[in-house]
């Protein structure tokens, strides 16, 4: 069976630094639960300096999620590595991840540091942190371009200030597997006392080369590997987590590694991400896009009643994803409802089963059929992660070959209800405006994506919306059966989401890092 790896999750640091996937502090200590109960070891919950609304974010994870390591990165500063002390306080067991660029490129062009002051700066970031916690990791960002004899000072040198884990990222995603590889046997090999650290891999997916490199780094005797729910992250977004976790699940006799995450909690954790940001994977994606299980090609098909191991390598149900199920109608109560919740995995307080079942009802009442995917849609639906500032109250549309309009009544920061009419080359548009007028924000679109629930003419109907409010961008989510107004109620999402963090004094919901010193 191998080795243990620890598994990293860097979704709500990396990953959320990713344009789009910016998250409330709410909606990051969610994810972490949900990542606790996937069994990561490591959560790294965020950058504390970079901003108050990330120093709160890391702060109260680190108070409500006790069994994983919680991890805070700060730059080679004393000041950074004291907030990230002071974020990580209330942790059960905190880690301070400290990193330096240790290329040249970065050395002369980012940093404007000669290779021994980054050294220096690298010894001295882990002796200080050593001063907050035990478990320090040390990051030599763009390892793979560094020169590898560089490469071993540095790691020698945090390795002798305390540094108990050691990064050796491919920042840019620039390695193949054979290269990434022979650097960790190069450096393991070849400084002195790095059998007293434990080697990570971290791998951006530039050259869709991240899930092989780290493999590859596992191979070469990583002992821990850095990875996001959905692969994502900056740019071509960092190792995808289920599928490095799926890999040496399905392939132990090739990929040999043990690793704590309980694979039933894939798929949850993955529809919970895609919700809590707006961006769902792309639908062939491994493990956990909408189609990594569906069998199109007759000829499949007839295999996969023949023997599911035709052209089947792994069980849905292994990854949590749920095979298409009738399980409730019109006439279900809602005993039933909360029954085949706790069936999905939700225990639901008596508040969230009382709205659910009023939206279920009204479901049922255009939906004949609704199977777990529309309750699942229902009840990320209620993952506001806003107070209700405004509320979709009536909506009509007039369209057709000519321009459309729409008349919406909202709820809003004022007393009783308002409306508006707008016009637009579509219902959206003209619903839209319509909203806009309302709240008198500037609403800019930047993507729209409507995607069926589950099959058939009368399904849920999901819309995605990325827009900015008043220059901040945010993402909002909307069902109905009704296209309009599930693009409607998504907007209005996107504006309590900006309510709230225009409330959320000091903080940023749209964090800009520093990554120069
Ligand atoms: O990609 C990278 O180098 C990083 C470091 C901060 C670990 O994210
Ligand atoms: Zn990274």
């Amino acid at each position: 069976m191998g080795r243990d790896v620890v598994i990293f999750d860097t979704t709500l640091r990396d990953g959320e630094q990713a344009p789009g996937n910016s998250m409330t502090p709410e909606a990051k200590l969610r994810l972490a639960r949900q990542l606790d109960r996937l069994g990561v070891d490591v959560i790294e919950a965020g950058f504390p300096s970079a901003s108050e609304g990330d120093f709160n974010g890391v702060h109260a994870i680190a108070a409500a999620v006790q069994r994983p390591i919680i991890a805070a990165l700060a730059r080679c500063h004393d000041r950074d590595i004291d907030r990230a002390g002071e974020a990580l306080r209330p942790a059960a067991r905190g880690r301070i991840h400290v990193f330096i660029a240790t290329s040249d490129l970065h050395l002369e062009h980012k940093l404007r540091l000669t290779r021994e002051q980054c050294l220096e700066r690298a010894r001295a970031a882990v002796q200080r942190a050593r001063g907050f916690t035990g478990d320090v990791e040390f990051s030599a960002e763009d390892a793979t371009r560094t020169d590898p004899e560089f490469l071993c000072r540095v790691v020698e040198a945090a390795i002798d200030a305390g540094a108990t884990t050691v990064n050796l990222p491919d920042t840019v995603g620039y390695a193949t597997p054979a290269e990434y590889g022979a650097m960790f046997r190069t450096v393991q090999a070849r400084v002195p006392g790095s059998e007293r650290a434990v080697f990570s891999a971290h791998c951006h997916d530039d050259l869709g080369l991240a899930v092989a490199n780290s493999l590859a780094a596992i191979e070469a005797g990583a002992g821990q590997v850095e990875c996001t729910i959905n692969g994502i992250g900056e740019r071509a977004g960092n190792a995808a987590l289920e599928e490095i976790v799926v890999a040496g699940r399905v392939r132990p006799e090739a990929v040999a590694f043990r690793c704590g995450v309980h694979t039933p909690e894939l798929f949850r954790t993955s529809q919970l991400l895609s919700h809590v940001t707006g961006i769902f994977p792309q639908p062939n994606k491994a493990i956990v896009g909408r189609n990594a299980f569906a069998h199109e090609a007759g000829i499949h098909q007839h295999g996969m009643i023949q023997n599911g191991l035709t052209y089947e390598i792994i069980r849905p149900e292994e990854v949590g994803v749920p095979r298409s199920t009738l399980v409730l109608g019109k006439h279900s109560g809602r005993h039933a409802l909360e029954r085949r919740y706790q069936q999905l995995g939700y225990e639901l307080d008596d508040a969230t089963l009382d709205n659910l079942y009023q939206e279920f009802t009204a479901l049922a009442d255009k939906k004949r059929e609704i199977l777990d995917e529309d309750l699942l849609a229902l009840l990320h639906g209620r993952f506001h992660d806003a107070p209700e500032a405004y509320r979709l109250a009536r909506l009509e549309v007039t369209c057709g070959t000519v321009a459309a309009t729409a008349a919406v009544s909202l709820g809003g920061p004022w007393a009783g209800e308002r409306r508006a009419t707008g016009n637009g080359n579509g219902p959206i548009a003209a619903a839209f405006a319509a909203v806009g007028e309302l709240a008198g924000r500037s609403i800019e679109v930047l993507n729209l994506i409507v995607q069926s629930v589950t099959p058939g003419r009368d399904s849920l109907g999901q819309v995605l919306v990325q827009v900015k409010v008043d220059g901040k961008s945010l993402s909002g989510h909307g069902a109905s059966t009704d296209i309009v107004e599930a693009s409607t109620r998504a907007l209005v999402h996107a504006l309590n989401k900006a309510s709230h963090a225009d409330e959320l004094e000091g903080q940023s919901l749209n964090a800009t890092y520093f990554w120069g010193v």
